[in-house]
């Protein structure tokens, strides 16, 4: 190849990654799977090998990923947030070991940790107090989001100790809650997120901080940049210093000393990679000895004395049998991919969703084609491509459609959205789905009326709308398949109860955009009547503390809507409850609440309530507190001056939460 032919080939590569990387950081939306992106950038680590003189500043080798946003003031890292190498076999993995046990031979530990699928981060405290949190942004000068990180739970206002510290780690979203996002997002007609990484970036990242704290995010934290004094010189030690300061760590590190001990360990959580509740992309083995670490030293990017094992995408290959459109409640239309049923990390697959019509056209899927299908941060499977050289000649391009499948409206996109939606309001299946979200579990909770007897009821013309439900009779019932006297009766039971439920039950299941049951709880617990509701304006719904703005826009629009009104007074008509009712606890806040079926040991002095009023409050919402801390305990609330109660859960490596975060909790739960 020829000097210039050499110089494009590589400027190409290295503009590709670039801009990869900017869509991959920058808007939080990756252009290509990240094995794409892992095999070019490997591309070009051989060039510049080969070829140094080649080597631009402005190669993504030279830099860590990423740039920072507008509208958040900048930090700068006066320790840089390093990235880390990373290796794709266990034979790189041996030579990376090998190579630095050889340089050092003082090497005698090292400690494996898991890769988790998140962001970096970094917290400084001031005499144990949180003053600054902030992204990586390119490793040198990051975003201030302080306020955002603040609204997560796992991270620690106060420290357990006084002490002066710059702690780093990872934010991370929970598999299921990347999931319901995601499907919340599809249903609101929205970009979906690629991977729990893009989307805790894209949650923190907002400016405004409430719809932070509705993302459920958390942290793993692994790495101290400053600090004053920390009682360890290992790693592992960091690890549960850090745990002690507050700070929640992954508890899954294992200190080794051989090659043979890290094989072991990579085997252990890739078999179990699925079944933890956060998603991981490989395994970081780190020198243990920090003052080694220190010897061995770094790149401008990536420290020299640990490496990531990254784990091989997981993907399988199946057949396209058919695209399948469904309408959801607000009438956005949603392709989901049918396909030949296939084994793909722990389960079964054989439907993906396809999102929306531009994501769809973006893959240019046809029916019968074969597919790469992998799981989207380990949960969501997807499809990645489909196989050029597998696709059978003559298959046909797959028309998207412009027609509603259930009532054969024309289909339109909205401003700004990219969901196709049907907008006729009196479309079947959006009324069967509003129906069987009025019914459902955290809304009205009738039991036993499931889709398939909305579906009848609907077919058979005696439902049209929620409130039709309360006027159903026994005869129309028992009109139904396998329907008796008995199961008319309960069903006519379930009904009837369902209308003294709670207020919150009723904002949930009128399904206004953006309200989900937890906001209805809290708007409700503040407004205590819908008719006070839908007379508040903007302010004074946003006033609430964890309410934003979308919400309360939502929520205002819908109520000026004359259809919204006039349901709502039929329900008053039909003698269903409008009101909220205090501190009822009923089984299913109970199930969804945290402190549900676990074991709890309140021990210190509790300034803020009296203890009583903790057990109670505790086991009213489904725990058991027991008096001596064990391995069976899952958490333990310290109030001040907590003694040897502290050290023994210390030492078993339980959760520990101080009195405001039981408070915080309280709120919450
Ligand atoms: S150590 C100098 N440990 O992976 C310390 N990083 O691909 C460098 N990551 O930038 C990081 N889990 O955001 C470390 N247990 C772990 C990690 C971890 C996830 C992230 C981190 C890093 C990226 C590199």
């Amino acid at each position: 190849m020829s000097d210039s032919d050499l110089k494009k080939e590589y400027s190409e590569l290295k503009d590709q990654l670039n801009l990869w990387s900017r869509q991959y950081y920058y808007n939080d939306q990756p252009s290509v799977e990240d094995s794409v992106y892992d095999d070019n950038y490997r591309q070009l680590q051989i060039l510049e090998t080969q070829n140094p003189n080649l080597i631009t500043s402005d190669s993504p080798t030279q830099h860590v990923g990423s740039q920072t946003l507008p509208g958040f003031d900048k930090v700068h890292h006066e320790i840089p947030m390093l990235s880390l190498g990373d290796v794709f076999s266990k034979q790189e993995l041996a030579e990376f070991v090998n190579n630095l046990n050889k340089n050092y031979s003082q090497i005698t530990e090292y400690n494996c940790e898991l890769k988790i699928d998140g962001l970096a981060i970094s917290l400084r405290y001031q005499n144990g107090k949180l003053v600054q949190g902030s992204t990586r942004g390119n490793g040198t000068i990051g975003e201030d989001i302080t306020n955002n990180l603040k609204t997560i739970k796992s991270i620690p206002h106060k420290l357990t100790r006084p002490i002066n510290i710059e702690v780093r780690g990872e934010c991370y979203m929970p598999k299921e809650s990347f999931a319901k996002l995601n499907e919340q997002r599809e249903r609101d007609g929205e970009n979906v997120f690629a991977n729990p990484r893009n989307a805790a970036a894209g949650s923190l990242r907002q400016l405004d901080s409430k719809v932070t704290a509705s993302r459920n995010l958390s942290t793993f934290m692994y790495n101290v940049a400053n600090y004053d004094d920390l009682n360890t010189n290992t790693q592992s030690g960091l690890l549960s210093e850090l745990k002690y300061l507050g700070f929640n760590i992954n508890p899954t590190y294992e200190v080794v000393k051989n090659m043979y001990d890290i094989n072991n360990y990579i085997d252990k959580y890739t078999g179990q990679r699925d079944n933890l509740s956060y998603g991981i992309d490989g395994i970081v083995i780190k020198e243990n000895n920090l003052e080694l670490q220190k010897e061995i030293g770094a790149t401008v990017k990536v420290p020299k004395w640990a490496i990531a094992f990254k784990f091989p995408p997981e993907e399988v290959e199946t057949k396209l049998k058919n695209i399948e459109w469904t309408v959801g409640r607000t009438g956005v239309v949603t392709p989901t991919a049918i396909m030949d049923p296939v084994q793909l990390a722990g389960t079964i697959v054989s439907k993906a969703s396809l999102h929306n019509s531009d994501y769809l056209e973006e893959k240019a899927v046809r029916v019968g084609d074969t597919v790469k299908l992998h799981k989207a941060g380990d949960i969501i499977p997807e499809i990645s491509e489909y196989i050029p050289s597998k696709r059978p000649k003559n298959l046909e391009p797959y028309i998207i459609p412009s027609k509603c499948p259930s009532c054969g409206d024309e289909l339109v996109h909205l401003d700004g959205e990219v969901a196709l939606r049907c907008i006729n309001p009196k479309c079947p299946a959006q009324l069967t789905e509003q129906i069987n979200h009025f019914a459902s579990r955290n809304a009205m909770n009738i039991d036993g009326l499931g889709p398939k007897i909305v579906q009848q009821l609907f077919d058979k013309g005696f439902l049209d709308d929620t409130a039709s439900l309360y006027k159903l009779n026994r005869d129309e019932l028992e009109t139904l398949d396998k329907f008796g006297s008995k199961s008319a009766n309960n069903l006519l039971t379930a009904i009837d109860n369902s209308r003294s439920n709670s207020m919150e039950r009723l904002l949930f299941g009128l399904g206004i955009r953006h309200v989900g049951a937890k906001a209805a709880k809290i708007i409700s617990k503040h407004f205590k009547s819908i008719k006070s509701l839908a007379s508040a304006k903007i302010d004074d719904i946003s006033s609430i503390n964890t309410i934003g703005n979308t919400i309360s826009k939502s929520i205002v629009t819908y109520f000026k809507n004359p259809e919204a009104n006039k349901l709502i007074q039929e329900f008053e008509e039909l003698g269903i409850n409008m009101e909220y009712k205090e501190s009822q606890l009923n089984s299913s806040n109970i199930e969804s609440s945290f402190f549900n079926k676990k074991t709890i040991v309140l021990t210190g002095k509790l300034s803020q309530m009296s203890r009583p009023k903790a057990v109670s409050w505790l086991e009213n919402h489904g725990a058991k507190v027991t008096s001596s801390v064990s391995k069976n305990t899952d958490l333990l609330i310290a109030g001040k001056d907590a003694g040897s109660k502290m050290d023994k859960a210390q030492k078993l490596n339980l959760l520990i939460w101080d009195e405001n975060k039981f408070i915080d909790e309280m709120n919450n739960n």
